[in-house]
């Protein structure tokens, strides 16, 4: 079976030469080789949490495809895609929502920086951030389990989410699966061999370090102009370079041979001028940008076309997705009422089952909880606490508790179980045998 390579982009700004080297050139050769399936998208769902300007969407959504498809990505080969013309993606989305524990989220990468900066800005550690921010790794989940990729080539920084991923997979396939498991856990690819273009300044090339060079923008003069602007050290032409120390031979590597490379880095180390090197650099670079870069205007001039070709991926895409969001649909639960029959759902056996802590607040505002049996019957409720932090001491410390030492007080048909000099709850004396042994299964998980 071929190995399903799987990846998407951001639609939320204007691709530069970075993104070029660093994602669309390596996945569109990946796409080439034999035995591998390629499933690229617009990841235009993952673009409206970061920006709320339509038409700067919109643009980066043409700007993307486009880019693609004049970098020669072929979209008879490649299942190529905007995230939003698949509806089974966010309705996968809610179902595996509902298998993610909230803690999971809760140390995504993303959402702690959010978080600490907010902290360190001395504001509500979740200013600012929304929920799309907080649940962004599952739909990034929901992507990659849609076409149960087998492989994800994707930035250092996306690990987290591959990982969080195959978590949620697995989740799912437990629940569900019986037997069966209905997604493939999915891989991190992160090649070490693809470059990471260093920016203008030497920092990694990034539209939030503003020192990006342009792919397609502004034609020819733009990328020349960001050339030229490359910071260098002060040696003079005739002057020795340290072609390993610099950023401008970094970048002129991963337009060129290893023969190039070699032969440039030696009229450095000779004392080629800084001027004559950034002219030899833009060289190399039109050399490979150039045919694109005119296939990308014509392109974007004919929206119509490109609209076409995502209208078809879209299709290729959905004889997948539909057919398994059905399956899916149907091992939830979520299936025709006339496949369903009208006998009552027996009670899950208690078997596997345990007895559980209930939160809740009461009328009044406080916070209280219930012990109940496996079954789901009420063996205790708490005493109301004002806070739910006071509550959760208060788990703890019932668990923490030795039943046996407690006696129920001959004469009084009320136990009163107290923690720290704290009443935390009051039960009837002959439900104490039950609580013992509720308490009991619970310590032993
Ligand atoms: N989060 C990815 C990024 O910012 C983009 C993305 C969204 C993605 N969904 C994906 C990448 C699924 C790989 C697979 O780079």
């Amino acid at each position: 079976m071929n190995t399903r390579v799987l990846t998407g982009i951001t639609t939320s700004g204007t691709p530069h030469l970075g993104n070029y080297a660093g994602a669309i050139r390596p996945s569109i050769q990946a796409s080439t080789q034999a035995g591998v399936d390629a499933f690229y998208f617009m990841a235009d769902y993952h673009a409206l949490i970061k920006c709320d300007d339509p038409q700067r969407i919109a643009r980066s959504r043409l700007e993307i495809a486009a880019t693609w498809l004049a970098a020669g990505l072929d979209a008879e080969r490649v299942t190529f895609y905007r995230q939003s013309d698949i509806p089974e993606i966010p309705e996968l989305c809610w179902m595996l929502t509902c298998v993610t524990p909230k803690g999971l989220m809760n140390r995504a990468h993303a959402y702690k920086a959010a978080v600490d900066q907010n902290t360190a800005r001395d504001v509500e550690p979740d200013d600012g951030v929304n929920m799309g921010l907080f649940s962004y790794p599952v739909l990034m989940a929901a992507d990659i389990l849609m076409f149960n990729a087998n492989k994800v080539p994707v930035g250092r920084d996306q690990i987290q989410h591959l990982e969080m991923a195959r978590d949620i997979a697995q989740r799912f396939n437990h629940l569900y699966g019986q037997g069966t498991d209905f997604f493939v856990l999915p891989e991190v690819q992160v090649d070490e061999e693809v470059a990471t273009l260093p920016g203008l300044d030497g920092r990694k090339m990034s539209k939030s370090y503003d020192n990006t060079i342009p792919l397609f923008e502004g034609g020819s003069a733009a990328t020349r102009a960001a050339i030229m602007r490359i910071v260098t050290d002060s040696r003079q032409p005739g002057e020795p370079k340290d072609a390993e120390g610099s950023h401008l031979y970094t970048l002129f590597r991963a337009f060129s041979t290893p023969q190039q490379s070699a032969a440039f880095r030696q009229q450095l180390e000779e004392g080629l001028g800084w001027g004559d090197a950034k002219k030899a650099l833009f060289d190399r670079i039109e050399e490979e940008l150039a045919p694109m870069r005119e296939r990308y205007t014509d392109l974007v001039s004919r929206p119509d076309r490109i609209e076409d070709i995502l209208q078809a991926g879209a299709s290729k895409a959905r004889a997948l997705s539909q057919p398994f969001m059905e399956r899916l649909r149907a091992a939830v639960g979520l299936r025709a009422a006339s496949s369903t029959t009208g006998a009552p759902v027996k009670a899950k056996s208690g078997k596997g089952k345990k007895p559980r802590f209930v939160s809740f607040r009461d009328e009044d505002g406080k916070f209280r909880f219930r012990l109940l049996t496996a079954e789901g019957d009420e063996l205790l409720s708490s005493e109301p606490f004002d806070d739910p932090q006071a509550a959760g001491v208060a788990i703890k410390g019932l668990q923490a508790l030795q039943l046996g030492d407690v006696a129920a007080v001959p004469g009084e048909s009320i136990v009163t179980l107290d923690i720290a000099g704290v009443v935390v709850c009051r039960f009837e004396a002959d439900r104490l045998e039950a609580v013992e042994t509720a308490l009991a299964a619970l310590a032993e998980g």
